[in-house]
């Protein structure tokens, strides 16, 4: 294989690389992939045989994609700005989606001398928010309302002392945000809030006024405490991984204004559009999505990396590892066959930091990791050393795409690089809540591309399931430490062993 750049399909634009491809500002360069034009037209013909043009078609329309729970898949409603419907059994979902709009709009004008905001929410109801706040922070001339927003997710509470010590009860607010509103870090952690509002002397109404929900389940909500009127509904054709773009994103209307908020929204739609009409020769999600699945199919890889040289996205590979692994991390089908290919480990962080930390094993490991290189063509602060850091910061990124692609042959073998190893290079113009919504739903869309050439159901997510069942009969056995714990249905010899352990008094 070679990975000269004149050998991949190419359509060229006017201020594009010659093997990119470009959809709302965004610039895909493919040429370090090392695929051929023959190989991109098989490609290409194995993505129309396996019908990824009607999945994208039913996508949008609002078919039930997620078969295993007969639901759609409808998170393209949620960034709907333009006037058109959104059918669901013959009923139009944007007047219901339009009035959250309205909802957070009004939220976010008449919060005013709010100190904290405490987000209390994991997975999908964590990570889009919490990347979207980070990124968008430090954007040259982006309101900011200065309120310092706590990401709270896990069940340990150095988290939440983390943030309780930093909170000011007195002028705080919390968001519970659960699609379901029976996560139990959730509601275990919403818990431990009111009661810190309340041990700080803020009585039942001012809790009351403090306490906001985003959720599809308005009666839990309610049973919670929250009072309706607080209550921001989404619904049950959201996937939690896709969420960010509901009121699960108040944070980001919020700290920046709703503006800011609807700019995220109009980035993603563009890119939808582009995912809804453009020709798959054209289109970045099925490009993304068929270098990938060149890779698995010619190199078994078994992982690819995702590396923003962009500090603001560093949190952008954890939400992509719940997107793409919660999505496609399956080895049954939709009618429930093994397949053969599916979704391969995801990892990443910013760069240039990773090159300090596991690019030894890009370049010289044994297994081929395909990369996605993320730049960013505007630096992202006015200090006066910014376009010298830029300048360096951009270098790198171009300088390990083209090291991992050629390698560099020597005596010793412990100074060769193989070379050959696979990337993208994904350019933004700059980065702002506009492009950041395109990137995510890029990414979003190169998911869901992926699953229908997998024949996987990306909407759902069995495998998390067995987890939470098995840890109640362990609680229950770790809180009652009176007998020794014996193998029972639930819990085997191994765990039995560890649970009498940790039931014995530590040194
Ligand atoms: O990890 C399982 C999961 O259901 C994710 O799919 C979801 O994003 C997360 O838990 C949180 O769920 P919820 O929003 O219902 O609290």
């Amino acid at each position: 294989m070679s990975l000269s750049p004149n050998q991949t399909h190419s359509i060229p634009s006017q201020n594009t690389p010659n093997n990119a491809h470009s959809a709302v500002d965004l610039v895909l360069d493919t040429a370090y992939q090392g695929i051929d034009e023959q190989a991109w037209q098989q490609l290409f013909a194995q993505a129309r045989k396996s019908g990824l043009e009607q999945f994208i078609a039913d996508l949008f329309a609002g078919k039930p994609v997620n078969n295993s729970e007969n639901r759609p898949a409808l998170h393209s409603a949620l960034r709907n700005l333009s006037k058109s419907p959104v059918l669901l059994n013959g009923e139009d979902v944007m007047p219901a989606v339009a009035s959250v709009w309205r909802r957070m709009e009004l939220l976010c004008n008449k919060w005013v001398g709010i100190t904290d905001v405490i987000h209390i929410g994991i997975g999908g109801s964590d990570f889009g928010p919490r990347l979207a706040v980070e990124a968008l922070a430090h954007v040259p001339g982006i309101e900011n309302r200065g309120m310092r927003m706590h990401f709270l997710a896990n069940i340990d509470t150095a988290e939440l002392s983390r943030i309780l010590h930093r909170a000011q009860p007195n002028s705080t607010r919390v968001i519970i945000v659960s699609k379901s509103f029976t996560t139990l870090e959730t509601t275990m952690n919403a818990k431990a809030v009111v009661k810190w509002l309340k041990d700080h002397g803020r009585t039942q109404s001012q809790i009351e006024h403090a306490l906001f929900a985003v959720t599809a389940n308005i009666p839990a909500a309610k049973e919670f405490g929250v009072e309706e009127e607080n209550i921001f509904p989404f619904w049950d054709w959201v996937g939690g991984r896709y969420s960010v773009w509901s009121a699960v994103g108040l944070p980001i209307a919020l700290q920046y204004g709703f503006e800011t908020f609807k700019q995220l929204l109009a980035g993603a739609q563009a890119m939808d559009k582009h995912f809804k009409t453009a020709p798959l020769e054209e289109n970045l999600p099925v490009i993304m999505a068929l270098a990938l699945v060149y890779q698995q199919e010619q190199h078994q890889i078994t992982s690819y990396a995702v590396i923003p040289y962009a500090d603001a996205l560093d949190w952008m590979p954890k939400w992509l590892q719940q997107l793409d692994m919660e999505s496609n991390g399956k080895s049954v089908d939709r009618d429930g066959k093994p397949v053969k290919f599916s979704c391969p480990v995801v990892f990443g962080s910013a760069g240039s930091n990773a090159q300090h930390s596991y690019f030894q094993l890009l370049h010289q490991g044994r297994e081929i990791i395909p990369i996605d290189f993320i730049a960013v063509r505007e630096p992202m602060s006015k200090l006066p050393e910014a376009e010298m850091h830029h300048r360096i910061l951009l270098s790198n990124c171009l300088a390990q795409a083209q090291a991992l692609a050629n390698g560099k042959q020597a005596n010793n073998p412990n100074e060769t690089y193989p070379g050959k190893r696979p990337s993208n290079l994904l350019m933004l113009p700059k980065l702002n809540a506009y492009y950041l919504g395109a990137l995510l739903a890029l990414y979003e869309n190169r998911t869901a591309a992926l699953g229908a050439l997998w024949n996987i159901n990306s909407f759902d997510q069995p495998g998390v399931e067995l987890g939470k069942v098995l840890a109640k009969p362990i609680e229950k056995a770790l809180a009652s430490r009176s007998e020794a714990v014996q193998a029972s249905e639930n819990i085997d010899s191994i765990t039995a062993a560890r649970i009498n352990f940790l039931n014995s008094p530590a040194k």
